[in-house]
């Protein structure tokens, strides 16, 4: 077992430390309390090769390993993780599952651009009443011949608005179950897409989350990923590799805790001394340092094994699971460490904390990570 970084991670990690610092950091704040997406940065990170990581470098991608993502994704997530939620989106859900199931059309047309960041996509499986029972798809994609006609709404979809490309799943046979759902290419613009309201957040505001109206949307059959009835695998599969980006975001989160204590802990004094000094802090630190190394390597569990081709569904799981527990965990810690310092958006751990929270929600809740853990180690 080998537990040395590469000088090539080495220096994907060096450069997205360098990103978010430079890029990402100055305006965060603002940006979290206007709501404001990062769209400028978002450009910025396309071009650093950030938006389309793992994709083959013949439809425009980086080429590099789960790991170089786990690795970005951690140190862009410390700075912003509104940033991160939209890279990952966009790297693991429609990048990766247009890039292994869909048509050498479908990567020439959409995989190209969106692996270059010159454009975004989005990933619509959540609806009203279908969030965690993700089999329920009232969103309906009815056959007629040489296109389907999509009905339906989609809620809290991450780059709502921003995106160009949106990966909608929607049910084809009701009688065949989740067997009888397909994933469908839409296009932003189409007669009858409409984007519906932004959601005003707890955390995470910079990303752009909407809720999605199709009435009456032609797409063609063509746009259809996979075999007929593939939608639900093709969503599962996908969100397996998600759950990886999404563990890498709340590694970073709890990571950015630690930083952030580590060096308010230096800095500020009490009783004559730096608060690093008293022993009630320094095992708040040791108990967050422990658990940043335990969800990091959780995260480079699974994405070795992705990278090794072996099943990773279950290793996911358990690294988003035990990592958004870390992330709501340093988070506070951090907060309680800065004292009233800390419940002020100056020293961003206010933000770490409200950004955390989503971890344990978004591609699915603990609950759904632990339905399939308990499948898997029961099989
Ligand atoms: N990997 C691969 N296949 C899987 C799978 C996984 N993790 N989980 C289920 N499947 C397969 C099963 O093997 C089964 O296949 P067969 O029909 O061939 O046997 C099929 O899917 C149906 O599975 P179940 O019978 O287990 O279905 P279920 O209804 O009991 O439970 C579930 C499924 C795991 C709870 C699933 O509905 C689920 O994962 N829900 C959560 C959905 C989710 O994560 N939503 C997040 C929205 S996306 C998002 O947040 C993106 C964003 O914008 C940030």
């Amino acid at each position: 077992m080998d537990f040395q970084l590469s000088e090539e991670h080495l220096a994907v990690r060096e450069a997205a430390r360098n990103f978010a610092q430079q890029e990402l950091l100055p305006e965060v704040i603002d940006r979290d309390r206007e709501q404001r997406f990062p769209a400028e940065q978002i450009k910025m990170m396309g071009e650093l090769g950030f938006m389309g990581m793992m994709v083959d470098p013949k439809y425009g991608g980086g080429g590099m390993d789960t790991i170089s993502y786990v690795l970005a994704m951690e140190e862009i997530s410390k700075v912003d993780a509104s940033a991160s939620v939209c890279m990952s989106v966009n790297n693991s859900l429609v990048c990766w599952g247009i890039e292994h199931f869909g048509t050498e059309e479908q990567k020439d047309r959409y995989l190209k651009p969106l692996a270059k960041g010159e454009i975004i996509g989005a990933f619509c499986l959540s609806e009203p009443e279908a969030g965690s029972d993700a089999t329920s798809q009232r969103t309906t994609a009815i056959d007629k011949g040489d296109h389907y006609l999509l009905n339906g709404t989609k809620n809290w979809i991450t780059n709502g608005k921003s995106a160009s490309v949106y990966m909608v799943m929607a049910q084809t046979n009701p009688e065949l179950k989740h067997k009888g759902i397909n994933c469908l290419i839409v296009e932003r613009g189409q007669e009858g897409f409409e984007i519906g309201k932004k959601e005003d957040k707890l955390g995470i505001r910079g990303s752009d989350t909407h809720s999605l109206m199709f009435s009456g949307v032609k797409v063609p059959k063509e746009n259809r990923v996979g075999e007929e009835g593939f939608g639900f695998q093709f969503a599962m599969k996908t969100l397996n590799g998600g759950r990886i980006g999404i563990a890498s975001q709340a590694l970073g989160i709890a990571s950015g805790s630690l930083e952030l204590s580590l060096k308010y802990a230096k800095e500020r004094k009490t009783f004559g001394v730096e608060i690093a000094k008293h022993q009630a802090i320094q095992f708040k630190l040791a108990e967050m340092a422990t658990k940043v190394e335990a969800a990091r390597l959780l995260c480079l569990k699974a994405a070795y094994l992705k990278d090794k081709g072996e099943d990773y569904a279950e290793a996911s799981a358990i690294a988003k699971l035990y990592a958004s527990e870390v992330a709501m965990h340093n988070s506070v810690e951090a907060v309680q460490i800065h004292g009233g310092y800390g419940y002020v958006k100056e020293y961003h751990v206010e933000r770490l904390m409200r950004d955390a929270k989503i971890t344990q929600i978004y591609e699915g809740t603990s609950e759904i990570q632990k339905m399939v853990i308990a499948r898997s180690i029961l099989k």
